[in-house]
């Protein structure tokens, strides 16, 4: 950067990097969370006639309240939500952002727990809110107690949740969550991108949501859905959260495009469910392997496994890509991320990693006893 345009950059953001995994080309790209299937023919037949009946009219400015789309969000979610419950943004993270404009902002406070999803301490600092990481245990768990300490000691604006928490995987159980929902004064966000995935559906805060003014669960269309191009993120809340995120949205923020591709993604959301569940069964045989060769594996409702065991983590994850293979190192000592891939990428990661572990055993706790 040159110096003048350092001199005028806000002084917070001087000096720091852009989020991003690296998007490296590989044979096996399993480092983004993104869902391995793309869209069959049938659902790519479906948004097409979707996207081109509003082709046509792309002179107009799209529905600036995207009340359609919210209506079909509101009918995938169920449990009595209507169209006044549902928002929807280019992505969870310009959900989250949203949020954040309207409920943060400068001398505001956001509270995580970390290691968790790291654009949320970004967005705060985007929206100048300050971030506070409240930690978790040293096995990365979360329980009601620590929570509804850490938000009685810094009553904060928002509160971000994530279940199941990326990178490790695991879903909150609901009393967690109700403890911070009372323990708080503010906001508190759940954020479910990976809810469809979970073992347990039942955990989901969208049962929660009824007498709960002040909570909002966050999705995303990008996971479950295979639409991580699309871009399209959606929450549900109290009526009054979502006319809140209208004084802070721009104006017509979700193209005309978008919304009629993810009403064409929607009414596939029966077919693409299997995608998920094919998924599951990937994310199952990560866990069920990596563990009967003695490595730490979180437990996951995600579509992604946390794994340790390392001594080396970048190591691995070089000796991982020299095989073509391309997972996430998240910067925990010890440990790294693998999304669920297809059958046979999934089966690729596996072979490349026990490869890694025949032929170099010191990188590998287990071959040091
Ligand atoms: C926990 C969590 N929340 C939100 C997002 C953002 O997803 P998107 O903006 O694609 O909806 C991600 C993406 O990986 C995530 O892991």
């Amino acid at each position: 950067m040159s110096d003048e345009i350092h001199r005028l950059l806000r002084e917070d953001l001087r000096g720091k990097r852009p989020y991003g995994a690296p998007q490296i080309q590989v044979p096996i790209a399993l480092n983004t969370n993104e869902n391995a299937y793309p869209l069959d023919d049938e659902v790519v037949a479906v948004v097409s006639r979707h996207l081109e009946q509003r082709l046509r009219n792309l002179n107009r400015y799209p529905d600036r309240d995207a009340v359609d789309l919210r209506h079909d969000l509101a009918k995938y979610l169920g449990a009595g939500l209507s169209v006044d419950n549902l928002w929807a943004a280019n992505g969870s993270n310009e959900i989250l952002q949203q949020l954040l404009q309207a409920f943060g902002g400068p001398n505001r406070t956001a509270l995580g727990f970390m290691p968790s999803y790291s654009m949320h301490p970004l967005l705060a600092r985007g929206t100048g809110t300050d971030f506070v990481d409240a930690g978790r245990r040293a096995d990365y768990s979360l329980d009601a107690e620590h929570v509804a300490q850490a938000i009685t000691a810094h009553d904060p604006d928002v509160t971000f949740l994530v279940s199941p928490n990326n990178p490790t995987g695991t879903a909150l159980t609901t009393d967690v969550i109700t403890a911070a929902y009372d323990a708080s004064h503010g906001l508190v966000v759940v954020d479910e991108a990976y809810a469809e995935f979970a073992r347990d559906s039942s955990h989901s805060a969208i049962h929660l949501l009824p007498g709960r003014s002040r909570l909002v669960v966050s999705r995303t269309m990008s996971k479950a859905f295979a639409f991580a191009g699309a871009r399209v993120g959606y929450l549900a809340a109290d009526p009054a959260v979502v006319e809140a995120l209208q004084l802070v949205r721009l104006p017509y923020h979700l193209s005309a495009l978008t919304q009629a591709a993810a009403r064409g993604a929607l009414e596939c959301s029966e077919q693409l469910q299997h995608g998920v569940e094919r998924l599951r069964r990937e994310r199952d045989r990560i866990v069920d392997t990596l563990r009967s060769w003695g490595l730490p594996v979180a437990d996951s409702d995600a579509n992604f496994v946390l794994f340790g065991g390392l001594t080396d983590s970048h190591a691995v994850w070089q000796k991982l890509l020299d095989r073509g293979v391309l997972v996430r190192d998240i910067g925990l000592d010890g440990r790294l991320r693998v999304t669920a891939g297809t059958e046979t990428e999934t089966t690729g990661f596996l072979d490349a990693l026990d490869s890694t572990r025949n032929e170099n055993p010191e990188l590998f706790v287990e071959a040091e006893q």
